[in-house]
């Protein structure tokens, strides 16, 4: 399957955003492969530039500096000439929203999705998880519950669209965002025109 006519995003990313194990690499890669729009994972960028792994970043410099890395590839990626311009995916890692300079850079940027997922799903696609620095702790539960409550209302307050995909497959994710894209870069088009 491949979609039939190419998504006009006006050189514009479609950014998912969701708690860890809500599917944004899943779903990014189907619909870069889908769509032809190259995916760009913010996760294996920074690990690519300081050539680290997440935990290992983590572990010698600590989630502050981490999440000053986010914010700086935000920042290339909005104001930087020699940035991609071209239409991108862009998967971004869960904490991504926590900070408010990042959430109106986003908004700013591009078409942003929420995979809304719920406890359970999380807990089951992530508690064998061993690069996920956040939920290398006793009790992964609580930790999980604890970060959908706090930042259940940063998704909210960020996306242009929300999906809630517990139920769903992987393709018909993909569709809805798809459609829901194709919409929003018409519209924002006649907007501006
Ligand atoms: C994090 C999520 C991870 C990664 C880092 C921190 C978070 O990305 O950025 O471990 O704070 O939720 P995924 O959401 O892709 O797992």
């Amino acid at each position: 399957m491949s979609f039939c006519r190419p998504i006009d995003t006006h050189g514009r990313p479609i950014i998912l955003v969701g708690m860890m194990g809500s599917g944004k690499t899943t779903v990014g890669k189907e619909l870069s492969r889908l769509s032809g729009l190259p995916l760009l994972d913010m996760d294996s960028i920074i690990e690519e530039q300081i050539g680290k792994s997440i935990p290992e970043i983590f572990r010698d410099s600590g989630e502050a500096h981490f999440r000053a890395l986010e914010t700086a590839l935000l920042r290339y990626l909005e104001e930087s000439p020699s940035a991609p311009r071209e239409p991108t995916v862009i998967s971004t890692g869960g904490g991504v929203v926590l900070s408010a300079v990042n959430r109106r850079i986003l908004r700013r940027i591009g078409f942003v999705v929420w995979l809304d997922v719920d406890a359970d799903v999380v807990i089951e696609r992530t508690i064998r998880s061993t690069n996920r620095p956040l939920l290398n702790t006793e009790n992964p539960r609580a930790v999980i519950g604890n970060l959908i409550e706090k930042r259940n209302p940063l998704y909210a307050d960020v996306c242009h669209l929300r999906i809630a995909t517990s139920h769903m497959g992987v393709l018909d994710v993909v569709n809805v965002v798809h459609q829901a894209a194709a919409e929003f870069f018409s519209q924002s088009e006649h907007q501006s025109s």
